[in-house]
């Protein structure tokens, strides 16, 4: 036995998946996938083949034949879900099953839960290990396989996927959609949505798709997608994945953006009307190579994706935006990662290591910054270290030496330590990777209009704040900075005073209006408490989640009533995974 990744079931001494071929029936009066799951095999199986699955009923298993093989589904484990075994000795399995009604990846949505409130939607969202809860397949970013799905969905409706699109067919009450992914992907990329959805294109490779209400909104915000591109192939090289079309979800897509590829899935959140937020664009799109290409072995080693990605993000702005805004969102992403070593030191100090043994985590019980943000400072301070030419040429040569497998850290150090050998010496590269909290020699942003905020914040203090003419000309950033930069509470006078002139409540951009109202919540500022409520009703990215409630819950008895009030109105309108976060800080 030789199971690699503590979160599947699949061994490494059984045959790989190479293509995963689904053909599923979408459901949505009994809130179901149903079909076949066909795993074709780069060998023939030798006796046994384990399987991830999550919730799943599986009705048969047949080789390619159609003869029955046997097979035995474990009881369930947790997170892990339960281990499908299958008596195999062939090199395709067939599998007939139904998805469970609490598949974790999915989320059903009612017709009053979408923008148009007339047609009802459906979700993936599979990273890190729901992909299980959709289809049996080894869960696990060591095994990439192509895709072929058939999907179909009531005629009314529109299906998009991760993959490339191989047309539709009107069949009376139902339509019938094809893709296909030529490219090896890991089982946390397989992705779809289906609901009432229109398209715009806003580049030579991209289009938005969204509800019809949503669509020209999002065309607008995202109108700058060709200029990103262009920056990110000029920084990593030639765009390896066709199309970069973007789907803008439901507001209860838990996150801010998942860089399914082909098909970046984007929080609606990101509409504030002023291309304010487009970074998380640039952040997707360069998981196109950190990520999709070059991908994390396992979740222990997760900051291989997020921490190059969150460098390439910045890079990517610093060459579109200049190297000031790319500051201030460094500034931003440091204040991030030091608000959750905080909170993660508390639970276990190693949950703040770049590298991690997450054998019985879930992994989403400890999803933070650290991994984002640490691994950023740590990719910086190598770069500090050999300069900026030798720091490109490595990663240029790490996503061409890498690109279409899943490495561990450890492939990445072997690796960083042979490009770059001066790097001995110079970075303790131990301390960094296996060490917890934030190293003393993490390199700061610096910046001018960095400065000019700090100094700012800095006339915050006790009863004092600065004159409104000073604040009057901050734009949508500076405003996040600001507010990430002032204490973690003020003066309930000062929050009064803060609204009035600056009327943050009524924020449309929701990284302003939910840092404010944490901030006004934790300060005791109860009167921001009906905007608290809506936007929790309203939205379901955890990164809003989280901070609301846990100021909410930090107000007392009265505080901790009115966050499971709110809870509780707002909970079946939220995806699995937000749900599980909020119940976490409530303890519903
Ligand atoms: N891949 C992540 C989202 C993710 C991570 C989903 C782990 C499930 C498990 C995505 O690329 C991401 O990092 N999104 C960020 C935005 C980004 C700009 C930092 C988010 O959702 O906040
Ligand atoms: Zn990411």
């Amino acid at each position: 036995m030789a199971r690699l990744d503590p979160h599947s079931y699949a061994d490494a001494a059984q045959p790989g998946t190479t293509v995963l071929h689904l053909d599923l029936t979408v459901d949505f009066a009994a809130k179901q996938l149903r079909g076949t799951a066909t795993l074709e095999l780069e060998r023939p199986a030798d006796g046994q083949l384990d399987l991830d699955t999550r919730g799943i009923d599986v009705q048969a298993v047949t080789d390619g034949q159609g003869r029955p093989l046997g097979f035995t589904l474990h009881p369930a484990e947790g997170f892990m879900g339960s281990r499908l075994t299958i008596q195999a000795n062939t090199d395709r399995v067939v599998i007939t099953y139904a998805t469970g009604a609490d598949a974790s990846a999915l989320q059903w949505l009612e017709p009053a839960q979408t923008a148009g409130g007339a047609h009802p939607y459906v979700f993936t969202q599979c990273q890190s290990i729901h992909a299980r809860s959709v289809t049996p397949c080894q869960d696990t970013p060591r095994v990439r396989q192509q895709v072929q799905a058939k999907l179909t969905i009531p005629a009314g409706l529109t299906a998009v996927m991760a993959a490339a699109d191989a047309g539709r067919e009107e069949r009376g009450e139902v339509a019938v959609h094809r893709f296909h992914m030529p490219q090896r992907i890991p089982s946390y990329l397989l992705a779809f949505a289906v609901g009432n959805l229109a398209s715009e294109e806003v580049g030579a490779r991209t289009r938005v798709w969204a509800e019809p209400e949503v669509v020209k909104g999002a065309a607008w915000e995202f109108g700058e997608v060709d200029g990103i591109l262009a920056a990110a192939e000029g920084l990593f090289g030639h765009y390896p994945w066709d199309r970069f079309d973007l789907l803008v979800m439901p507001p209860s897509f838990p996150f801010g953006g998942m860089e399914n590829p082909r098909l970046t899935f984007l929080t609606p959140t990101l509409l504030a009307g002023d291309r304010s937020l487009v970074s998380v664009v640039a952040h997707e799109l360069a998981h196109s190579w950190t990520g999709n290409l070059v991908t994390n072995a396992s979740m222990n080693d997760f900051w291989l994706n997020e921490g190059f990605t969150v460098y390439a993000e910045r890079r990517i702005v610093e060459a579109t935006e200049g190297a000031e805004a790319r500051a201030l969102q460094a500034a931003l992403g440091r204040r991030g990662l030091e608000e959750d070593v905080e909170r993660l030191t508390k639970m276990d100090p190693a949950f703040t290591r770049l590298a991690n043994d997450l054998s019985g985590v879930d992994p989403d019980e400890v999803y933070s910054q650290v991994p984002y943000e640490k691994g950023y400072l740590f990719l910086v301070r190598v770069e500090q270290a050999v300069g900026r030419e030798a720091f490109d040429r490595f990663l240029a040569r790490y996503i061409e030496r890498f690109a279409f497998t899943s490495i561990t850290t450890q492939d990445l150090l072997t690796f960083m330590q042979a490009e770059l050998p001066q790097l001995a010496g110079a970075v303790d590269i131990d301390a960094w990777v296996y060490g917890t909290g934030i190293p003393a020699d993490a390199p700061a942003a610096r910046s001018e209009k960095l400065d000019a905020l700090i100094a700012l914040a800095e006339q915050f203090h006790g009863e004092a704040h600065p004159e409104a003419a000073a604040l009057a000309n901050l734009d949508a950033t500076e405003w996040q900075v600001l507010l990430s930069l002032l204490p973690s509470t003020l003066p309930k006078t000062t929050c009064a005073w803060l609204d009035e002139h600056f009327a943050l409540s009524a924020k449309q951009n929701a990284e302003i209006l939910v840092a404010w109202l944490a901030l006004a919540t934790r300060s005791g500022h109860t009167a921001v408490w009906p905007k608290v409520a809506e936007t929790l009703r309203a939205v379901g990215r955890g990164k809003y989640l989280r901070p609301l409630y846990t100021a909410l819950v930090g107000q007392g008895d009265e505080g901790k009533a009115f966050a499971r009030e709110v809870f509780e109105a707002a909970k079946d309108g939220y995806h699995p995974m937000g749900r599980a976060l909020a119940a976490g800080i409530v303890g519903a």
